[in-house]
């Protein structure tokens, strides 16, 4: 092992040494800060206000087991944290930031590598963006889906299930006090969603980016066998200062292959599109929002899991896990990805077994054929919209209506279920500045609630298009991530209601039909520009000012790519 990077704080007889020294001793044992131990940091994104980590101190202590035993010493490190229920506007505009602070404490400390404890859906992504820019060894310990929950004897999908039962209530089909007497059986045990929302899906996705202990994620937080892993995890970084194993050389082309390939298979989250961009930004990669179609789309769809369809992460789990699942698409990875452990990602594969057939479908009967992101261009996004075809109405992929145009989120909520609204089930609802910069922050409004009066006619889905994102939780026809946005001057802005809109998800198109030199004449909308947030200071006028587009990942200008582990100068 060459000279260690927190040897430049802490050997030698000078006094900068002894001041570091000096103030870290608290007990420990005498020879814990020679220069000879490996320091491992543990970005703990455990918080009272974000509930689907709450438990990551629990897991953090077993990492320190790990670390101890294997020569090294731990270092719990509270980071920023984001709970996606609870933070307004939305979490999404504190992503980069998190990462950002996260990526700065990281190179700031005396650390020569991280164990990263994430779970709720943006804490995962700002913890590889941030250990992407810092190359320093760094693994991931996923916090793991909660347990079902079960409401009136029947499972419940936290987040699916909410928009489930409230469209039930608003169609007349469900009582008020029904649904109210649901919620405390949401959220049974400790965990984030146990869906295939964004959190189950980045936990999955740290796995198929070759970034956790092979066979960690997806363990549910409950499970005692998570905190043997986390353990293990604590052993393995300190093995991978040794062998100066690094991000760059983890997270590579082939390993973003493979994670979109997972993405498909596993019916993942449209919020994993951006976080990988995003991810594949700080690193150099030159993945884009064509390669989730290239690779993914004719990848079957292998698990029946809520949002789309019936069981939830705990019955993953007990089915086979993510190995299980890939071993019926294994000759769709790169063979040539490693992981963390240094070990090859598909070589745990062989041995993998499906439990159960009713969770995980065999390849050669899948729960759908083609179930990967597509990617749609047109005169309505020229730099690209997505669309997940699993989670959307097979006879709407093709589908030509007129627009309902809404400026905001506000104007959709004061309008959609006005009885006098001119709407049918052949409407596009078209909603726009919700993207990176309009809103700011791209929140999870795209699948917009159907109109009550269509609802209670028993109509359960429409087509949808929307600048903003989608709760990896929530289903239906949706088009979303439309870039550019309407903010930044896409076209969106000029699209008016009674324009005839089509959609082709098999020819990846999407366009309104209105001549180009009347469409490009037309003005941008004034209740749309004047309704654009305008932040004059903090972090959101930084964000409005140097975000990017969802095409790219929406990170921020100033952040792409890596600064390395170096800090040149002393502090005293
Ligand atoms: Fe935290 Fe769903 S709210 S994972």
């Amino acid at each position: 092992m060459s000279r260690l990077r927190s040897a430049e704080w802490y050997a030698g007889d000078d006094r900068n040494a002894y001041i570091h020294r000096a103030w870290m001793r608290r007990g420990l044992p005498d020879d814990a800060l020679d220069g000879s131990r490996p320091q491992i940091a543990i970005a703990n994104t455990a918080s009272d206000l974000t509930p689907c980590n709450s438990h990551l101190d629990e897991v953090a202590e077993h990492v320190k087991r790990g670390v101890w035993e294997a020569g090294g010493v731990p270092h719990n490190l509270p980071v920023v944290s984001l709970g996606e229920t609870q933070v307004r506007p939305t979490a999404m505009l504190w992503r980069n930031m998190a990462a950002m602070a996260i990526e700065e404490m990281l190179r700031a400390n005396p650390i020569d590598g991280v164990v990263l404890l994430g779970g709720c859906d943006k804490t995962i992504p700002a913890l590889l963006m941030a250990a992407a820019s810092v190359d320093l060894p760094a693994v991931v310990v996923p916090g793991g889906p909660m347990l079902t929950g079960t409401f009136r004897g029947v499972p419940l999908g936290c987040g699916t299930d909410v928009w489930r039962l409230s469209e039930e209530v608003r169609a007349g089909t469900l009582t008020e006090q029904a649904f109210l007497d649901s919620e405390s059986s949401m959220i049974r045990s400790r965990g984030h969603c146990n869906t295939m929302g964004t959190a189950s899906t980045m936990g999955l996705l740290a796995e198929a980016l070759g970034m956790t202990l092979p066979g960690t994620a997806g363990i549910p937080a409950a499970d005692s066998r998570l905190l043997a892993r986390a353990h293990a995890t604590g052993l393995l970084a300190v093995d991978m200062v040794r062998t100066d194993r690094r991000p760059s050389t983890v997270m590579t082309a082939a390993s973003m292959h493979n994670a979109i390939v997972t993405l498909a298979a596993t019916g993942g989250s449209t919020n994993a599109v951006v976080h990988l961009l995003a991810i594949a930004g700080r690193l150099g990669l030159p993945l884009t929002l064509d390669d989730f179609d290239r690779i993914g789309a004719e990848v079957p769809l292998l698990v029946d899991l809520q949002p789309a369809g019936r069981f939830l992460m705990e019955d993953l789990h007990r089915a086979g896990g993510l190995f299980a699942v890939l071993r019926e698409v294994s000759d769709l990875l790169d063979p040539s990805a490693v992981t963390v452990a240094g070990t090859p990602f598909v070589a745990p594969l062989s041995s993998a077994a499906v439990w159960d057939n009713s969770v995980i479908y065999p390849r050669s009967a899948p729960v759908r054929p083609n179930a990967g992101i597509a990617v749609l261009r047109g005169n309505l996004a020229p730099a690209g919209a997505i669309i997940k075809p699993a989670a959307a109405t097979p006879a709407l992929l093709q589908h030509r209506g007129p627009a309902l145009v809404f400026d905001s989120i506000e104007d959709f909520h004061a309008r959609i279920d006005d009885p006098d609204l001119d709407v049918t089930p052949d409407t596009v609802l078209v909603l726009r500045g919700c993207g990176p910069k309009g809103y700011p922050g791209m929140p999870e409004v795209s699948n917009m609630p159907l109109p009550e009066k269509l609802l209670r006619a028993g109509v359960r889905d429409m087509v949808r298009i929307c600048d903003g994102r989608m709760s990896g939780t929530a289903y239906g026809t949706v088009v979303l991530h439309v870039a550019p946005e309407a903010a930044a001057g896409g076209p969106l802005d000029r699209i008016r209601t009674g324009d005839m809109v089509v959609l082709d998800v098999p020819g990846r198109s999407l366009t309104v039909d209105v001549p180009p030199d009347e469409f490009d004449a037309r003005p941008p909308s004034q209740a749309l520009l004047d309704g654009l947030a305008r932040p004059h200071r903090g972090w959101e006028r930084l964000y409005v000012d140097t975000v990017l587009g969802a095409d790219t990942g929406a990170d921020c200008s100033f952040l792409l790519g890596s600064s390395g582990p170096r800090v040149s100068r002393e502090s005293h």
